[in-house]
């Protein structure tokens, strides 16, 4: 699986989708530039969830609010004085963890011991091995199981008191028994902000800190009247938005899983007191089912229902994508109650309610939200799509089975070969499709190579000009899964991908 992984960084990086931001400088930790194919598929997908969240919800509108917002607003919210990871560094090898995670990989090499000790039986016993017996029964099994539920269990009671020391101690314990830093030296555990700040205007006139936000959410929710009034909204009705968010990240890794600047794509959707949890339910269905629609397998996804709550939610779940790393979360939805209107009302000094006709009366809203990254999502679909198939003569065939929807080229324009007059009629193809859908042109290399390029990149139809073309105004399409050949008229070209590939 960490091979898998591997090589889909390095795919991304040899085809243009996602490089290292500063590169040549040697590189800017968890922040990445998208490439040419990169930005085609960003951009698919925001427009994939747009479309459906917009486009197709007569109650639903969007708006773009800016980075920076009066730094009020992140007290109001919460995140100037709890928006924070607890943090600890090891004074020897001056390396600083989050100390939950740091945790969580402990009881990551628990599991990985037992998972050795079942490989290992597994292949002793050969067809007669019973799983679910020898982890009842084998010893090392049982007392390594013991030690990371006890590990577990003490590591959720910190974190829900909110007990830093006692989460160096576990810290501290784990290491004595499976190191992952190979000392013992360690500092407090503290508590640090991941929010971003600059100063606004020169100092001269009193310069002011903002912060670049680390959510979308905020955007909207001090925009709730601005929309709710000029819309001339009704609720039950939700606003989306489209944007960067920031967040100093201690643990860089795992590519554009956790990034310092990201996109997300968020809704809050504003009901009536009471109407909540029923409207968390309908929303939490409704992205699974926006998720599925991509055809990687249900398998792929699961929902992981929180049992700690933050102070502010009534529900919260997350949607999780098999990774080749595991299963983790792409999209939040959290009933958030009507706690950030109501803390925007506190702090603003402005009312922020909403008068219900059908009610007959004035009420401050409650929010449901649905939060997802861009970035993670992307991931998401490259791992979903990357496969490696071997072909007839033993040759390695890596192809992206991406969406149409999503594909960054939905059709390549192949002369078969260059003279004969096949450049040109390719070319005459290439300028009249272009306007419905993305096209490539290529005419270099053999036809063999061209076809491989395009399965790296995800193009879901080829169309090859040949000989026979000039004659009957034929061509030949290729499919990218299957790699079967089709001869269809040039005129119907733009309508068959046009339908393939909308969704
Ligand atoms: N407004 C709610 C909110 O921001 P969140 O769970 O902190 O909730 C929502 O973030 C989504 O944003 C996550 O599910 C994830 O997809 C994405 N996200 C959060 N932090 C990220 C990071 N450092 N890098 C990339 N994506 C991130």
């Amino acid at each position: 699986q960490d091979d898998v992984f591997k090589k889909l960084v390095s795919h991304c990086k040899e085809y243009g989708f996602v490089f290292q931001s500063s590169e040549i400088y040697d590189g800017l930790s968890a922040v990445y530039d998208y490439g040419q194919m990169g930005v085609e598929l960003k951009n698919n997908i925001k427009k994939y969830w747009w479309d459906s969240m917009v486009l197709l919800h007569e109650n639903v509108v969007g708006i773009d609010s800016a980075i920076f917002m009066h730094p009020t607003i992140w007290k109001a919210s919460g995140h100037v004085d709890a928006f924070n990871d607890p943090l600890i560094d090891n004074k020897d090898s001056k390396k600083r963890y989050r100390a939950d995670v740091l945790i969580e990989d402990h009881l990551a090499k628990y599991d990985e011991k037992i998972g050795k000790e079942v490989q290992k039986a597994a292949k002793r016993f050969g067809d007669q091995f019973d799983e679910a017996m020898f982890r009842e029964t084998n010893p090392r099994v049982q007392e390594n199981l013991q030690k990371r539920d006890e590990i577990h269990a003490r590591f959720a009671k910190a974190l829900n008191d909110n007990n830093l020391e006692d989460l160096r101690q576990i810290i501290l314990d784990c290491e004595i028994v499976c190191p992952i830093s190979g000392t013992r030296n360690w500092t407090e555990v503290r508590q640090f902000n991941l929010m971003f700040s600059t100063e606004m205007g020169s100092t001269a006139d009193g310069a002011m800190k903002v912060y670049l936000r680390p959510e979308t959410a905020q955007g909207i929710f001090v925009n709730f009247l601005n929309v709710q009034k000029t819309g001339r909204m009704k609720i039950p009705f939700g606003i989306a938005q489209i944007g960067k968010a920031f967040r100093n990240e201690i643990v860089a890794r795992q590519f554009i899983f956790r990034m310092r600047e990201f996109e997300q794509m968020e809704m809050q959707f504003f009901v009536a007191p009471g109407e909540e949890l029923q409207w968390f339910e309908h929303w939490k269905q409704f992205r699974m089912k926006w998720h599925q629609a991509l055809g990687f397998g249900a398998e792929k996804y699961r929902f992981h229902d929180h049992d700690k709550l933050a102070h502010y939610a009534n529900a919260a779940t997350d949607v999780e994508f098999e990774m080749p790393f595991g299963f983790k979360e792409v999209e939040g939805i959290h009933s958030r109650t009507d706690f950030d209107l109501s803390q925007h009302e506190k702090y603003s000094g402005k009312k922020i309610q909403y008068f219900d006709p059908e009610q007959g009366k004035s009420y401050v809203p409650y929010v449901v939200e649905t939060s997802i990254g861009v970035d993670r999502m992307f991931l998401s679909i490259l791992a979903g799509s990357y496969h490696e198939e071997i072909l007839e003569r033993g040759e390695i065939r890596v192809l992206l089975k991406l969406p149409p929807t999503l594909a960054p080229v939905k059709l390549a324009i192949l002369p078969l070969v260059k003279k004969d007059g096949l450049a040109e009629k390719a070319r005459e193809i290439m300028d009249d499709l272009k306007f419905s859908f993305a096209c490539q042109y290529d005419e270099k290399d053999s036809i063999g190579k061209r076809y491989r390029r395009q399965d790296a990149i995800g193009t879901p139809f080829c169309a090859t000009i040949d000989h026979q073309t000039l004659e009957d105004n034929t061509v030949t399409i290729r499919y990218r899964d299957t790699m079967e050949q089709e001869r269809v008229s040039i005129d119907s070209l733009q309508q068959t991908i046009s339908e393939k590939t909308d969704m």
